[in-house]
């Protein structure tokens, strides 16, 4: 028995804030933030929340397995924004879609997230405790940036994603997460307060090394994919799609030059939505769903990093 991913969903917020914008209120460029990082525009909430867009793109992967909420066992809503500290962002989502039956809960491991989320389903699914688990990765990230910072608030965006696991007869492949807690100063967020009268009240803003954590991605991405592959005796060239947390460009070429890969098979779309954390690799894996792109049986490994510090792979046969 395994979990295969029978439907996806995303929702990004209408507001499209670009590097030109940006660069009038801090001292930056179009060309410089294209140039270091490939991000073009990000998506920035004003009415959508955390849950908004949880929901959204839960409904549009539960629509999309078609099945009804009633069939859905577990909600497992992946993020580092919550709009509240409770009820958990996932019990919200149940609320949406009127997932009675299923239990709910948010994990938070940043941009590792939903790849920790999909580990997770997939561990309730091999032990026969659950069949259908919905897997969002919800941010609102705009929140917690700092708008003065032009280190960091040209990297981040706000959206959502979700994919609907179900059971199914098929191989089992194992996954490979690591964290390492002494490297956790390297990228930051103290304290956030969420949602207060419509508005967030934010208490402390993101904060980071970027050439630390841009190191840790370049060396841990590529170590956690071959990893991956080694557990399932698999080899590079057998994956058809490689679809990483989309952080940098420059991350994702790096990665697939020591995997000695063509950057065809490294999807990206952080052109238009910039680092969305737990939402990236969902609100990709939807696009590559819905443009066609995925073939029934082929393989893909996501890989995700980020805050922690954690980072992970895993590989999955796309069947639908
Ligand atoms: N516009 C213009 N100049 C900028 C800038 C900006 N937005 N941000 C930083 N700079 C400046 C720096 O102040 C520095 O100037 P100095 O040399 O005069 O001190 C110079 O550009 C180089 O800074 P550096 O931090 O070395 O740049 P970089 O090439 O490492 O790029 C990042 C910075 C943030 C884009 C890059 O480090 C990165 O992407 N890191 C990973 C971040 C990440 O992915 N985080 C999330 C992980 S989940």
């Amino acid at each position: 028995m395994t979990g295969m991913i029978c439907g996806t969903g995303a929702c990004v917020p209408e507001r499209i804030l670009d590097n030109s914008e940006i660069a009038e209120f801090v001292d930056t460029s179009d060309q410089w933030i294209r140039e270091r990082t490939g991000v073009e525009q990000r998506r920035i909430a004003r009415e959508e929340t955390t849950v908004s867009m949880a929901a959204e793109a839960g409904r549009q992967a539960v629509e999309e397995a078609g099945i009804s909420p009633e069939d859905i066992d577990m909600i497992i809503t992946a993020t580092a924004t919550p709009d509240q500290i409770f009820p958990c962002t996932a019990c919200e989502v149940q609320k949406e879609l009127g997932a009675v039956r299923a239990v709910c809960f948010d994990m938070n491991a940043a941009c590792s997230g939903f790849l920790f989320a999909y580990q997770t389903a997939q561990a309730y699914i091999a032990s026969g405790i659950c069949r259908n688990i919905l897997i969002t990765g919800s941010e609102r990230l705009s929140g917690i940036v700092d708008w003065k910072d032009r280190g960091t608030c040209i990297l981040f965006g706000d959206g959502a994603g979700a994919a609907l696991i179900r059971a199914k007869e098929g191989k089992q492949y194992l996954p490979f997460a690591c964290s390492d807690g002494t490297g956790g100063s390297a990228l930051t967020c103290p304290g956030y307060a969420g949602k207060q009268d419509g508005d967030q009240k934010v208490i402390s803003h993101i904060s980071m090394d970027g050439r630390e954590v841009f190191q840790f991605a370049v060396r841990r991405v590529p170590e956690a994919v071959r990893e991956v592959l080694k557990k399932n005796d698999l080899k590079t060239e057998d994956i058809d799609w490689f679809v990483l947390h989309q952080a940098n460009q420059r991350i994702v070429e790096a990665a697939a030059k020591r995997l000695k890969t063509e950057i065809k098979k490294f999807p990206m779309n952080l052109q238009k939505y910039g680092n969305t954390s737990s939402a990236s690799i969902p609100i990709l894996l939807n696009e590559l769903n819905r443009s066609g792109k995925l073939k029934k049986g082929q393989k893909l490994i996501l890989a995700g990093f980020g805050a922690g510090l954690s980072w992970g792979a895993s590989v999955l046969e796309w069947g639908i």
